[in-house]
């Protein structure tokens, strides 16, 4: 009898155990075959990419005003409010963008083209959407241009490659790029990197 019992509970456990197996193949099957829009999250589970949290870009005054403007961190605001990326809106009402955008056949106002915005404001090009209420367009190229402000939240260093994405010559001609020599013409270090 107690033999019988044994078996029983064994048997039960095995087609458990069995069907927790093809359960856990099935889900991960179900994201293998599905297009690149799904994703494994944390928990193993798949998701689709909608439901990401998405990214929303706060512009500079959100991100730099403050923290980012004391001798401890190395006023990076002061520095970019005064370089050339403060002015990349701006520019775009200038004649020579009138004459850039006329060789390019656009017709409408520079200012107001995603040919033109994509590389002279923060995230140019999208939609309304990913833009907090503190974003201005106004304020030109800004600190999450570069620092990847659309992916990661904490501290990234951007290399050359960033600057590459909009200083090349897709749409107009632009000056021969070299990454330290124009580095150094916006440079904004932090000063005592222990300070945070
Ligand atoms: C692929 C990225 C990119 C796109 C798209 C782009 N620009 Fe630019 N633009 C730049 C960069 C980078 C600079 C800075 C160039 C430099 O001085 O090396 C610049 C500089 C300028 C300047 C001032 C520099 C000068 O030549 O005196 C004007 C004006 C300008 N762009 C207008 C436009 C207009 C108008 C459009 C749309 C038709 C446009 N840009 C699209 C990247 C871009
Ligand atoms: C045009 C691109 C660009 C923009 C815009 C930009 N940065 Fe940077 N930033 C860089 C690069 C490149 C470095 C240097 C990376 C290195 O040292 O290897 C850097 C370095 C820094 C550092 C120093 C990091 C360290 O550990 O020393 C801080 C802090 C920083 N940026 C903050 C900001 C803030 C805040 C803004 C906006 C006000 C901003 N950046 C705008 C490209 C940019
Ligand atoms: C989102 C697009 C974008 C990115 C990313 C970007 N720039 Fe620019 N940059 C511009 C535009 C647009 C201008 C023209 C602004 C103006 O003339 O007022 C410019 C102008 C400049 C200038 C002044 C003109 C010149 O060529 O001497 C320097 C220096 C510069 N960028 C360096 C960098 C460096 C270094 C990086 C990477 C760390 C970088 N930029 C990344 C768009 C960008």
């Amino acid at each position: 009898m107690k033999s019988d019992k044994k078996i029983a509970v064994l048997f039960l456990t095995i087609i458990l155990s069995l069907f927790l197996i093809l359960e856990s193949f099935q889900s991960k099957q179900d994201c293998i075959i599905a297009d690149k829009s799904e994703y494994l999250n944390f928990t193993g589970t798949c998701r689709s990419v909608q439901d990401k949290p998405k990214y929303h870009y706060v512009g500079i005054e959100k991100c730099a005003s403050i923290c980012h403007n004391n001798k401890e961190m190395g006023f990076q605001y002061n520095i970019m409010k005064s370089g050339p990326h403060s002015q990349a809106f701006n520019i775009l009402a200038s004649k020579k963008a009138l004459h850039y955008a006329k060789n390019d056949n656009i017709k409408e106002n520079p200012q107001q083209s995603s040919a033109c915005l994509k590389c002279h404001v923060t995230g140019g090009g999208l939609d309304s959407t990913f833009f907090a209420a503190t974003y201005k367009k106004e304020d030109g190229v800004t600190c999450e241009a570069c620092h990847n402000g659309a992916y990661i939240t904490r501290s990234f260093l951007p290399t050359e490659i960033e600057c590459l994405k909009c200083h090349n010559n897709s749409v107009h001609n632009i000056s021969r790029f070299d990454f330290r020599e124009k580095y150094a013409k916006i440079a904004h270090p932090r000063p005592n990197k222990k300070a945070i």
